[in-house]
């Protein structure tokens, strides 16, 4: 078969090194954005790459939502078998790659826009397919883990971490979209649609590490807690909830022990309660790797469908959690509010949307999931 990538910047020119080792699959051309370099392998049209009938697969790899998602289109409505890692465009227009490819007899595989190297989502829709799960949880964000890691072990600030981080190549482009959440943001979005089997019924915004200081560090250091950043979705009853926040760990937990710029995520149902992933959530060739698994899949006719079939709605009640903030502000209004120590309150347990109601009151508030 023949492929064409879109995108040439980190996780393009890995997939470029992988799909030579694969038997069956050469690389025709290259879409790059006209301010880039052009070498002879370089096209410019981005349009007439996606739509050449002798190309089989289309490899995505552009950051942000164009062209990225009007090339999809045009992919998807040519019956290609269109392979993307890029998040930010998958999580608003999956519901229409999923009509399109199955109206022009192509194909759209995700692997990689939501935990990087681990097959996460292959194993959400593998476990979904028997029963309906119960929710997930889990580490999808490497540059915060990452942060969050060297600021507990090494004491480094936040700034002097993500710098690191980035040199790495694990952060985005905008590391804003990783250090206040957007980047789990997307990823729980399209993790709560395959999950689910349901049309996006939205996300509530999250809560990212920005506001994490060495006074929270200190506070979990000296209670024997280790903050992770985490995203944490339940369903129950045609209903679910997700939150994206902080979390202070007990040290013991499994989450709170995936060190550096690790990932890790929990799935859980009735029948296995629980099974654990870890690995690489972000890189090159982790990436990359992910992709090529789905253009493996392509070859042999075998990759796993996307079913949106439901019309969920999200339910903040369905998590209660224990809520510690961070505020100079009175909050004894909140639910089973007490302060814990100094500026510190426990608040709950209590639903999701009493972050709506820390925020009300005090816009500036760190707020964190207390475990
Ligand atoms: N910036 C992301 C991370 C890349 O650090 O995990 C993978 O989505």
């Amino acid at each position: 078969m023949k492929a064409v990538l879109l995108g040439y910047g980190t996780v393009g020119k890995g997939v470029e090194k992988l799909v030579s080792t694969v038997d069956g699959l050469d690389l025709k051309a290259v879409f790059v954005l006209p301010e880039f370099e052009n070498l002879p392998y370089f096209s410019n049209d981005g349009e007439g790459l996606v739509t050449d009938p002798e190309v089989d697969i289309v490899f995505e790899c552009l950051s942000g939502t164009e062209p990225s998602n009007t090339l999809i289109r045009r992919a998807l409505e040519a019956g290609k078998h269109v392979i993307t890692s890029n998040k930010a465009t998958v999580a608003p227009n999956l519901e229409d790659y999923v009509k399109l490819a199955a109206e022009n007899g192509g194909s759209i595989q995700i692997e990689a826009s939501v935990a990087g190297g681990i097959p996460f989502l292959d194993a959400v829709l593998k476990l979904q397919k028997l029963e309906d799960l119960n929710g997930f949880e889990g580490i999808f964000n490497g540059t915060s883990n990452y942060i969050l890691d060297q600021m507990q072990k090494e004491g480094q600030d936040l700034d002097t971490a993500l710098k690191a981080a980035q040199a790495m190549g694990y952060a985005e482009a905008d590391p804003t979209n990783d250090v206040e959440g957007f980047d789990v943001w997307y990823k729980t979005v399209i993790t709560n649609m395959l999950a689910y089997k349901t049309e996006n019924g939205g996300l509530r915004q999250p809560l990212g590490i920005s506001r994490i200081t060495p006074e929270d560090i200190a506070l979990a250091k000296k209670e024997g807690k280790v903050i992770r950043h985490i995203s944490r979705s339940l369903q129950k009853d045609g209903k679910y909830a997700s939150v994206i926040a902080p979390a202070f760990l007990d040290k013991d937990e499994y989450l709170a022990n995936v060190p550096s710029n690790y990932n890790a995520q929990l799935i859980y149902a009735d029948s296995f309660d629980k099974i654990g992933l870890f690995g690489q959530g972000a890189g090159q060739m982790a990436t990359a790797q992910a992709m090529l698994a789905n253009a493996i899949d392509t070859l042999e006719n075998s990759e796993r469908p996307i079913l949106l079939e439901k019309a969920m709605q999200p339910d903040d009640s369905l998590i209660q959690e224990t809520w510690l903030v961070r505020s100079g502000k009175d909050l004894s209004s909140l639910p089973a509010a007490r302060v814990k120590e100094g500026s510190y309150w426990l608040i709950g347990p209590a639903g999701a949307d009493v972050i709506d109601q820390v925020q009300a009151l005090d816009p500036e508030a760190m707020i964190a999931l207390w475990r």
